[in-house]
């Protein structure tokens, strides 16, 4: 009988299953590669060891995961809804985005921004179809030292009174509505009209939605108006604003909610004012400012 010579191949086994996997990475790889994988097999190896699946319990993940990627279109992507519900999104902002400054802080992007949405005139209307609770928002964009920024752009966007974006709801809703962008003034004022905003769920019907009603979560995103808010040498902020009237800030779907980016919307029951806005009273007024902090790299 041929004795087997002892040999230090890692033969794979549960306990050192991370560390021979690891091993087989090559040597000369990105760093960032071999930083990113080394952490995410750990993790993986670790989660797979304390959990213990069994094979249909890992055959559901795989499943789960397939079904994600075929929900994915044009205008539908699954893996930022799952990012964003398991707060992926906002630790990964709070991580790019901790300035140190008084700079308006960020929050989710979100998944029905448009590119290249129109241009408006100060003042214009976003809200084309005409629905919800009139409202007009004014402010300014200045630097962390409150010297106004002119030339900035604010481009806005939000859902109609029933909830939907216009992308989710083309031949519906007028193409661009509730979307525009605007320039701020030599003052760096800038101020456009639109409806309330008000919470909606996001879209539930797909695996991510099967994920939080197995644990037990909603769908709801607190009402929030969203911004881009760009100038030449200074640092993006992507954020929204918040009405602090809404019941559903403290269990916003995709935690997205932060404290400073709550506005004062006042409800204006004044005839005149309404009447040179071409609204009828009440209509809902924000004044909010945007502070942005300057682009180190760029300077
Ligand atoms: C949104 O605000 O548009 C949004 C953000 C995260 C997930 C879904 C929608
Ligand atoms: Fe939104």
């Amino acid at each position: 009988m041929v004795k087997k010579s002892p040999t230090k191949f890692p033969y794979f086994e549960e306990e050192s299953s991370a560390d021979v996997v690891l091993a087989r990475m090559g040597e000369n790889i990105d760093p960032r590669v071999r930083e990113v994988m080394t952490s995410v097999i750990k993790h993986l190896h670790a989660a797979v060891k304390e959990i213990r699946p069994t094979y249909e319990e890992w055959m559901t993940a795989i499943q789960f995961l397939t079904r994600t990627g075929h929900t994915c279109t044009e205008w539908r992507q699954e893996f930022i809804l799952l990012s964003d519900t398991l707060g992926v999104s906002m630790l990964v902002d709070a991580i790019n985005n901790d300035h140190g400054t008084e700079a308006t802080e960020n929050t989710v992007l979100g998944p029905f921004y448009v590119e290249n949405p129109p241009h408006r005139e100060n003042g214009f209307n976003i809200c084309l179809d005409g629905k919800g609770q009139p409202m007009v928002v004014r402010g300014r964009v200045v630097d962390t030292l409150g010297a106004p920024i002119a030339g900035a752009t604010v481009d806005a966007w939000q859902t109609n009174e029933d909830g939907y974006y216009d992308v989710q709801q083309k031949g519906i809703q007028p193409d661009m509505n509730l979307r525009g962008i605007f320039t701020t003034n030599e003052k760096g004022e800038f101020w456009f009209r639109s409806a309330k905003p008000r919470y909606y769920p996001i879209p539930g019907d797909g695996p991510m939605g099967e994920l939080l009603a197995a644990m037990g979560r909603g769908v709801i995103r607190a009402a929030h108006i969203h911004f881009i808010v760009k100038a030449a040498g200074f640092e993006t902020v992507i954020t929204h604003v918040f009405p602090p009237d809404c019941p559903y800030l403290e269990i916003d779907a995709v935690f997205g909610v932060k404290e400073s980016l709550i506005g004062a919307f006042r409800l204006v029951d004044n005839p005149e004012q309404a009447e040179r806005l071409g609204f009828s009273a009440p209509f809902w007024a924000l004044d909010w400012d945007f502070v942005l902090a300057r682009d180190e790299r760029k300077t």
